[in-house]
């Protein structure tokens, strides 16, 4: 339900977040679990998380940094590398500990190193996962430095993801933090078995932010902010009520010191703001009878869960709190927050209701 001032939806979930672990875990945390009933983990820690044993174990690290009682589910996901285990897989995806499995080309982001030479060479755990219906996450990049870095996308759905899908044809994919019009036409012309997250900095940003003005560091993520054509294109997908399209905030917190230095590291961290952020896109767009679908009931769609029971609402008025410059980690590190002007026109009005979720 929207009005003017006011918008009711089903309690978001988040497709694809980074919560690290430790101190940084601690910090952030909080923010994501203030709003969302659930998140997909990514496993790039370093170590990555690599077995069912790890991801119960990163899962117990997780509730441990909440508030006992605390309704947030992390869903967690395991690092696909050239030698996991099927059988592990099966059996933490049967046991209800591992909800999905995240496909990093080795060597395209954050903690990749580890991730997949060849996806030939991973076939018999496709197969597996295919069978029991297991969703592949994927990072839509190539990592062959002679490819335009804005162009890896592009070419990853051609030559990589493509011909992977017509390997496996019934296994279900998730494009990640999908960047291009590429992605967008690609997804919307297949059938079922496919979807994809769109980030709100990607709704927001184009790749002119990165040097507005300068170099901008906060605004490097990967995959890089493009064109304004694939922004339009991203807005189109998100705002058109499509099923295959949903929330994955892709919030990457790194130390401000990690960022703003002679190598960089790329990530984004927009927990505290998110939805903030993406009702102003829906309104821009005229689309807010939609924002429920993207943010709260597609994404629970393609993962064949059901949506969360309660409920947040959204007024409209400043949301200064969603929009710290920083947070401060303890031990003395900062994580800027994403801003991009302008600033969110809503505000969460209603947080987490105490008993809200079996009400
Ligand atoms: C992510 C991170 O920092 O872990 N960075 C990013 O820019 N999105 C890794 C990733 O999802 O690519
Ligand atoms: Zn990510």
């Amino acid at each position: 339900m929207a009005n003017a001032n006011r918008i009711e939806i089903v309690r978001p979930d988040d497709w694809h977040l980074h919560l690290r672990d430790g101190a940084m875990l601690e910090a952030v945390l909080p923010y994501t679990a203030a709003i969302y009933g659930r998140a997909i983990v990514m496993p790039n820690l370093a170590p990555p998380v690599r077995a069912t044993a790890e991801a119960k174990a990163y899962e117990s690290r997780i509730r441990a940094a909440l508030p006992d009682g605390h309704p947030f589910q992390p869903l967690m996901t395991i690092y696909l590398t050239d030698t996991t285990d099927a059988a592990d897989l099966r059996a933490g995806f049967e046991s209800g500990a591992v909800t999905a499995v995240k496909l990093y080309p080795a060597g395209a982001t954050t903690n990749s190193e580890s991730g997949v030479t060849d996806t030939t060479k991973v076939a018999a755990v496709l197969d597996v996962m295919a069978e029991i219906g297991m969703p592949l996450l994927v990072h839509g990049e190539v990592t062959d430095p002679e490819v335009d870095v804005f162009d890896r996308e592009a070419v990853f759905i051609d030559t990589v993801l493509d011909p992977m899908r017509r390997r496996h044809p019934r296994l279900r994919v998730v494009l990640e933090h999908a960047t291009t019009a590429r992605a967008v036409d690609y997804v919307m012309a297949e059938g079922e078995g496919i979807a994809a997250s769109i980030t709100p900095h990607h709704l927001i940003i184009n790749r002119n932010a990165l040097f507005a003005g300068g170099l901008r560091p906060h605004m490097y993520c990967l995959p890089i902010a493009k064109r304004e054509k694939h922004r339009l294109a991203l807005r189109r997908a998100a705002c058109s009520g499509d099923a295959r399209f949903f929330l994955g905030t892709d919030s990457a917190p790194h130390p401000a010191r990690l960022k703003e230095t002679d190598c960089g590291c790329a990530g984004i961290f927009n927990a505290p703001n998110a939805i903030e952020y993406t009702a102003r896109v829906f309104e821009e767009e005229g689309a807010l009878e939609r924002l429920e679908a993207f943010c709260s009931l597609n994404g629970p769609g393609f993962y064949r869960l059901p949506p969360n029971e309660d409920r947040i609402v959204l007024e409209r008025g400043d949301a200064p709190e969603a929009m710290p410059e920083s947070i401060s980690i303890p031990g003395g590190d900062a994580v800027r927050v994403f801003r991009a002007d302008p600033v969110p026109l809503w505000r969460i009005a209603a947080g987490r209701r105490p008993a809200g979720r079996t009400a």
